[in-house]
């Protein structure tokens, strides 16, 4: 969603907030613009549509030539996609300049209450409403921090806020309540953002701010302070990723080159975890709650969209391995619920950016409740990494491309061993292991078989629509696998499980309504084969993810991919790596970008 950039320092701001615009891009935004103090006046340029379009409109001229900048791109909630609407936004004086991500709930009141005292307002933003209150305190005598924290405690909502004082260009502020915020520490210079990943290539040293914290931060120096003007203590964290992981490299596409790092990325979230010769689990994140967890009757899983159906898989996993009983829920429908919370309940949150809002309020929640959260998260120093008690890092590097691939296999691999790591019977333990450090080379063997995907997304491209379909742990992967397809190829897709189909889904199939059927050899084989008679008989096309050697599926299926044997616990980590490369191919076959589909976010961080 809308991403926030900030620079001062010893380079002229306008590349530095250009470059890490184009960084935040896959976040998902609809307008941009930045503010740029210059030879005494605020320099302020917006334009809706990509970056690209911003930058080109700043190629000539020489009036954004100052060393402090605010920039913006907006992913519209409060008004339509406009150079208006986009941020930043300002005062009637044009002394205070602002930047923000999150929703400010009581913007009508305070914008009327405002309007009242006679400010002229330009845009039919929540924002807006922040420079004018700011002005408004100003009128009223005080200084530019007293105005600014007296600002701060009448918004109602999330903020994160970038601010410039046109009458102090040496200092820009920074604010921030329930919306992530993250400042770059560099040397003679020092960056602000809303995503670390703005900041690949320029620093790796960053600060996460908390809610409540307001940040004074110049050239060489940084101060924060909560809402009482209480100097706060800060912690600088070093990032571990690096720039070639932040590009795409050889590949066309993020989602390509994410889907590729399947192999690497299950390693990592192994490396060092495991020891199958020892029958050994470890977790570093967890040991500081490993007694309590030893106590734990129940979990619940909470989370959105990929990473809920990565939990869906750990809910098997978790009665399977640990025999532990197991919910998953939508973290966006956990706040309606009013069950009875039992003390042995352990929350497991799962997440990829560690910012998405419904997941942070689940978490929150349930922490009301004394329930212990743990994370699993992949963007280290979230804050979902940080509002959870404990946790497991996933370690999958950034994910850029907004269709989320291989945060769901590294998600998978965390999840059973947490499962592996909370079961009391270690007799399998070894076999389990063992397994698990083959899956990256027979992942391998999967993305060199690309090509024969690509043919196929050829073939099955013009569907308008598709059923999807798996038992037990390929259930969850066939609901996977129609999110990733409908997600970046704008295909009506629908995941069932295969027993349901005869519920009701079977009505749809016809000889234009194709099925994906993710049949490997396993415990439900031959009820899944009884499922696709039923298709066949139809005349529904099938299209099969099958185990290799299997030869019975040749007479069901018109088209079939092989994927290595694996013990059905494990099944996900193969079988939804051909449906995330078919999605990618029928996509860009489309001719859509698929890392940035239309109205999708990276980071989804409104409820
Ligand atoms: O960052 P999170 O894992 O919390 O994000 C959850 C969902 O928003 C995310 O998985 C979304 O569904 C993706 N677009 C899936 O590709």
């Amino acid at each position: 969603m809308c991403g926030i950039i900030g620079y001062i320092g010893k380079e002229k701001s306008k590349p530095v907030l250009i470059n890490g615009l184009k960084a935040l891009e896959y976040r998902g935004y609809d307008s941009a613009g930045i503010a740029i103090p210059t030879n005494n006046k605020v320099e302020v340029r917006k334009s809706v549509g990509q970056v690209k379009v911003l930058e080109k409109s700043l190629a000539n001229g020489n009036d954004f030539n100052g060393h402090l900048g605010i920039g913006h791109t907006r992913w519209a909630t409060h008004g339509s996609p406009s150079e208006a609407n986009a941020h930043p936004h300002r005062d009637c004086l044009g002394r205070v300049f602002v930047v923000h991500n999150g929703i400010i709930e009581n913007y009508k009141e305070l914008k009327g209450y405002l309007q009242n005292q006679g400010h002229n307002f330009l845009s039919e933003t929540d924002t807006e409403v922040v420079p004018h209150l700011i002005e408004n305190f100003l009128n009223s005598g005080k200084d530019f921090d007293t105005a600014l924290f007296d600002t701060l405690k009448m918004i109602k909502g999330a903020y994160a806020l970038a601010i410039i004082d046109a009458k102090n260009p040496e200092i820009l502020y920074a604010a921030k309540l329930s919306s992530p915020l993250v400042i770059g520490v560099g040397s003679g210079e020092n960056f602000l953002a809303s995503d670390p990943s703005a900041l690949v290539g320029k620093t790796k040293d960053v600060i996460y701010l908390n809610d409540g914290e307001i940040a004074k931060i110049k050239q060489n120096n940084i101060s924060i302070t909560n809402l009482e003007k209480q100097e706060t203590p800060f912690e600088i964290v070093r990032l571990e990723w690096d720039l070639e992981q932040a590009q795409k490299g050889d590949f066309p596409h993020f989602m390509l080159k994410e889907i590729f790092e399947g192999p690497e990325v299950v390693r990592s979230a192994f490396r060092g975890r495991i020891k199958s010769e020892e029958n050994l689990v470890k977790l570093g994140g967890l040991e500081q709650v490993a007694n309590e967890l030893k106590q734990v009757k129940r979990l619940l899983i909470l989370a959105c969209g990929t990473s809920y159906y990565a939990g869906l898989v750990g809910e098997y996993l978790f009665e399977e391995i640990a025999k532990l009983p197991t919910e998953v829920h939508f973290a966006s429908e956990f706040c309606y619920r009013n069950e009875p919370f039992d003390k042995g309940t352990a929350v497991i949150a799962i997440s990829q950016s560690g910012e998405t809002a419904d997941t942070l309020s689940a978490i929150q929640k349930s922490k009301k409740h004394g329930l212990m959260t743990i994370g699993i998260v992949n963007t280290v120093g979230s804050t979902i990494a940080r509002e959870t008690e404990a946790g497991v890092y996933n370690h999958a590097g950034p994910e850029i491309g907004v269709a989320s691939t291989k945060a769901f296999l590294s998600q998978l691999t965390i999840l059973a061993m947490m499962a592996i790591y909370l079961s009391k019977d270690k007799s399998s333990t070894k076999v389990l292991l063992e397994e698990l450090e083959k899956i990256p080379e027979k992942i391998k063997i999967i993305l060199t078989q690309s090509a024969k995907l690509e043919k196929l997304a050829e073939k099955y491209k013009d569907y308008e629509n598709f059923l999807f379909v798996g038992r037990r742990y390929n259930y969850p992967v066939a609901l996977e696998g129609a999110l990733k397809l409908k997600e970046i190829s704008y295909i009506h897709a629908e995941g069932y499980g295969a027993g349901e189909m005869k519920h009701g889904p079977i009505a749809m199939i016809s000889q234009n309504f194709p099925t994906m059927a993710i049949v490997p050899q396993n415990s439900v084989s031959e009820k899944m084969f009884s499922n696709l008679e039923e298709i066949k008989a139809r005349k529904g096309p099938i299209f099969a993810i099958a185990t290799e050697g299997d030869e019975k599926i040749l007479e069901l299926a018109n088209d079939i991919f092989y994927i290595p044997k694996t013990i059905e616990l494990f099944e996900p980590l193969l079988t939804v790596v051909p449906l995330q490369l078919l999605a990618y191919y029928i996509g860009t076959k489309r001719g859509f970008d698929v890392d940035k589909p239309r109205n999708l976010a990276k980071s989804v961080t409104v409820e």
